[in-house]
């Protein structure tokens, strides 16, 4: 079966073409124009998607080597995301489905991420799965390529976002993540200190708001008492976002019997992540699955893939589907 995937949901354009559960290929095109202003600027956004939509989508099916005519289905991310964004990508879609009578199928974008670990990778399930992107930190137990059930949440900031609003803090540019990471190379994770935030309520909820107001402290006091190192400061604070999210993580493990757990979306791109994680995999002899560094933040082979394990229990999606900004899953 071979699948058409477009993701437009916030400021990456991407189409790729998987056959069955193998990327054939995954353009992903990242938007320049908002490195400027620090964020994504929501109309530019959808411009710039309705610019390049048609280029991309040409390019992924000429690298994927097939024809127009072999598609089976489109997947496309209709949420969450910006509005003007995910209209541009999936009113394509529906024309794309419409010319070539396949059916479309509306992917929301978390379920996306999710799937993403199951690219190149076979999970052995039950599994939970840790998703750490711009706009969500959450996990989920996953009892089939079909069961998914959330199990925590953040209750401020996701952990993209404190790596975003640090970045903005240290002076640094968008997207934080990987400039932080960069910074943080050459730093001493250990030379700072900070809090590890606790969630009243929930033990596996995720908070991290007080990191980056205790990350604004540091630095002000830092900066009026004289010379620092700015990349130990920025080791410490990545240090203490990961430990924050392994530290949940270990409590979700020792709660569930799974024998897998995938780390999926943006910051699982982040390298320092995928070394000290694998402490949790030697203490609890559990197998840590990272997906390749391509599929972790925003791309189609992801919704693509998501659409195949719908498409095989037969779900397609009626054409009159509507963009849904907020969408959960
Ligand atoms: O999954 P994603 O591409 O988009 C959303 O769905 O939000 O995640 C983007 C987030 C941004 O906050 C970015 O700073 C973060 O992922 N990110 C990273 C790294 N690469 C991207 N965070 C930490 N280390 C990285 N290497
Ligand atoms: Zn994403």
């Amino acid at each position: 079966m071979i699948l058409l995937g477009i993701e437009t949901s916030c400021d990456e354009t991407s189409c790729s073409i998987i056959k069955d559960n193998i990327v054939l290929s995954n353009i992903v095109k990242t938007q320049e124009i908002h490195k400027e202003f620090g964020g994504v600027v929501p109309d530019l956004a959808s411009k710039d998607h309705e610019k390049k939509i048609l280029s991309i989508v040409n390019e992924a099916i000429k690298q994927s080597r097939i024809k127009l005519n072999d598609i089976d289905g489109i997947a496309v991310t209709y949420g969450s995301g910006l509005l003007g964004s995910l209209i541009v990508g999936l009113n394509f879609a529906k024309g794309l489905s419409i010319g070539l009578n396949i059916p479309l199928i509306g992917i929301s974008h978390l379920e996306g991420h999710l799937s993403s670990g199951f690219i190149n990778k076979e999970p052995k399930f039950p599994c939970i799965s840790l998703i750490v992107s711009g706009g969500h930190t959450q996990i989920w137990l996953i009892e089939s390529i079909h069961k998914f059930t959330v199990i925590s949440n953040t209750v401020d900031d996701a952990a993209g976002e404190a790596f975003d609003k640090g970045a903005r803090i240290l002076g640094l540019g968008y997207p934080g993540g990987p400039e932080i990471e960069k910074m943080a190379k050459t730093g001493d994770p250990f030379k700072y200190d900070f809090p590890l935030p606790k969630v009243k309520n929930n033990i596996f909820n995720f908070s991290f708001s007080g990191l980056k107001t205790a990350l604004l402290y540091k630095k002000n006091k830092l900066d009026s008492s004289g010379i620092y190192s700015e990349n130990d400061l920025a080791a410490s604070y990545q240090h203490a976002i990961i430990i924050s999210l392994l530290d949940k993580l270990e409590r979700v493990i020792c709660h569930y019997k799974v024998y897998n757990v995938m780390i999926v979306g943006g910051v699982s791109a982040n390298l320092y992540f995928r070394e000290i994680s694998l402490q949790l995999k030697e203490k609890y002899n559990l197998d840590i699955i990272f997906p390749d560094l391509e599929y972790c933040t925003d791309n189609a082979a992801m919704i693509a893939m998501a659409g195949y394990l719908k498409l095989l229990e037969g779900e397609k999606t009626d054409l009159s589907i509507e963009p849904n900004p907020n969408i959960i899953y």
